[in-house]
């Protein structure tokens, strides 16, 4: 029998990539891979070398938030991309992990999972999974993207926070975390292709087939504001487009979504 573990010659044996996974780190335990992952990429690691830990003491989320990361029971991953765009189009970056994240669940394990704009893979209003992005970057140039991961696969409903769930405990049976992993980079790095190819609008059009958040009523609250209204689309690059009451669209470019039972 194999051991549970994502050691990288298990990731890479069979692995279906060009370009991700062909350096990969791995690590027992780390305060957090984004923290190796950006110092890799500053040292001039190159693009697609993929860091792992089997737990994070310090993992995080976005704006802040703690990502509880326990040992030998999720998927906790940070790949270093160097895209050829401007700042301003990492959030497409963010919607085409999420897609492929979407991708490699849905096919592994036949699970009918949902996006939540921007980050979130949920399951029945459970949170499985999110990404983070963070960028090395001057005003009109991108130096490196690091794409954070994190997908509770084996975690038991004890060890999650209350609003959390982990594929194991919406299937009923535990997850093989290295045949996932490998999905996962399989479809990154598909739906990355497709955005350096100038190709985003099939991945935006991807998202919205998978999306809960389009169509509902949502409150969102970003750093100094709190809007509610339609969720109608998002656009092309990558910010939701709300209708609020009044009939205008507003345009959200960060923020956390909540959405409203209908009355
Ligand atoms: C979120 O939903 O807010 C994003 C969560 C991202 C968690 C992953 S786990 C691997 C990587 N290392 C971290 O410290 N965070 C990301």
């Amino acid at each position: 029998s194999c051991p549970d573990r994502l050691f990288a010659s298990e990731i890479q044996s069979k692995l279906q990539t060009k370009i991700l996974g062909k350096r990969i780190y791995y690590f027992d335990v780390l305060p957090s891979t984004m923290d190796a992952a950006e110092s890799l990429a500053r040292q001039h690691a190159p693009e697609g070398t993929v860091v792992i830990a089997e737990a994070q003491t310090k993992g995080r989320g976005r704006r802040g938030r703690q990502w509880i990361s326990p040992k030998y029971k999720g998927i906790y991953l940070s790949i270093i991309l160097r895209p050829d765009t401007a700042p301003g189009a990492s959030s497409l970056i963010t919607i085409l992990a999420a897609v492929a994240i979407y991708e490699a669940i849905s096919g592994l394990t036949g699970l009918e999972i949902e996006l939540k704009w921007p980050n979130d893979i949920m399951f029945q209003n459970k949170k499985l999974g999110g990404i983070l992005i963070e960028l090395n970057a001057e005003a009109d140039v991108v130096h490196s993207v690091v794409v954070g991961c994190g997908i509770n696969v084996n975690s038991d409903k004890n060890s999650l926070a209350p609003a959390s769930g982990s594929l194991k405990e919406c299937l009923k049976a535990p997850v093989d975390r290295v045949a996932l992993l490998k999905e996962i980079l399989r479809a990154i790095e598909k739906y990355y292709l497709l955005f350096q190819h100038g190709r985003s609008a099939q991945i935006l059009q991807a998202w919205r087939g998978h999306s809960n958040t389009l169509g509902s009523r949502v409150k969102v609250s970003s750093l100094n504001q709190q809007i509610e209204g339609q969720a109608v689309d998002i656009d092309s690059d990558g910010a939701l487009l709300i209708r609020q009451d009044s009939g205008v669209i507003r345009k959200i470019f960060s923020g956390d979504v909540l959405n409203c039972k209908p009355d």
